[in-house]
């Protein structure tokens, strides 16, 4: 793959990603380096996907650990408005959808009528868990997204959606990073997860093994579920930026909903252009630090050979989470 696994794509009704960070929600298809070409700064572009089209985001504003500014001045007043509307629709949308964590969070981003300024943001974040978020021109490759996660840095693009797209876009924006993955970075638990999977993503790309952990990110990270006190919620970015998806992922009678099992996980392809058809639950964020803080290597090395499992596998019938 080339860009990093993650990122989704994202916020649309429909998450769909394309590789992409593998905390973005697109899912990497493997550890190959990015793919350079076109223009080059010091750090050179990330094809997006498995289409041949350049991403989007001006790399040559980024340095060679693909971080920049936030361009702030660049913003326009419809950029702004963008992002008050997003905020607005999706917080509406949370009460009995989204974890008590990530709603108790949210606030902690600051002003909601306008795109915020990561350092002001930073202020907050390191003095509750030690985690700074960074400025990136869009998706990045694995390696160079791991090693900020290893060091509590998430990587946030900085430009936003044009108007016409904002029920759906393919790569993750500024609204996708800050909205979905930021506020849950408060949590502490959550967030040395976090760092330990940047650490892990590291091992993971020196043993050929990205593909497998970039459905782990996938299935938690970005599309991750929660049993709480009250009952089920989402607590992946790629769900909590999407107005459509997360009713679907908590709600909807049509996907199954598994327990988190992170060999099953590793094996379950997942889909990229509609919603899931298959989401993983925990019982907390310290079960889902306690089942992915061990070494993963004898599980790559279990399941080098097995086949994957299709997105909407059904597994036997005990597996299935009841809620
Ligand atoms: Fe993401």
């Amino acid at each position: 793959m080339n860009t990093t696994m993650s990122h989704a794509a994202i916020n649309g009704d429909a998450a769909r990603a394309a590789k992409g960070r593998p905390g973005q929600a697109t899912a990497p298809s493997g550890c190959s380096e990015p793919h350079a070409g076109g223009s080059v700064g010091a750090a050179p572009p990330v094809v997006y996907g498995a289409s041949e089209r350049p991403p989007r985001g001006d790399y040559t504003r980024a340095g060679a650990d693909y971080t920049c500014p936030q361009d702030y001045d660049s913003y326009t007043a419809a950029d702004h408005d963008t992002y008050r509307r997003l905020y607005a629709r999706q917080a509406a949308l949370l009460p009995g959808l989204a974890c008590d964590e990530f709603i108790a969070a949210l606030p902690s981003l600051g002003a909601s009528d306008h795109i915020p300024r990561f350092e002001d943001i930073n202020q907050r974040l390191r003095q509750a868990t030690g985690w700074e978020i960074v400025t990136v021109p869009g998706l990045i490759p694995e390696v160079p997204f791991f090693t900020l996660l290893a060091n509590r840095k998430f990587p946030v693009t900085d430009w936003i959606r044009k108007p016409e797209e904002f029920d759906y876009i393919v790569e993750p924006d500024v609204f996708h990073d800050l909205f979905g993955h930021v506020p849950l970075l408060f949590n502490p638990i959550f967030a040395d997860h976090m760092q330990e999977y940047g650490k892990g993503g590291l091992k993971a790309h020196g043993l050929g093994a990205c593909e497998q952990l970039s459905r782990l990110y996938w299935y938690t990270v970005e599309f991750g579920l929660i049993q709480q006190k009250d009952g089920l919620r989402a607590y992946g970015a790629g769900i909590l930026s999407s107005s459509g998806e997360l009713q679907h992922s908590v709600q909807s009678p049509e996907p199954q909903r598994l327990p988190l099992d992170i060999k099953r996980v590793m094996r379950t392809r997942y889909k990229i252009d509609s919603y899931q058809q298959t989401y993983f639950v925990i019982n907390s964020f310290q079960e889902l630090f306690d089942k992915t803080a061990p070494d993963f290597t004898p599980i790559y090395q279990r399941l080098h050979g097995l086949p994957d499992i299709a997105a909407g596998a059904r597994p036997a019938e005990e597996e299935v989470v009841q809620h």
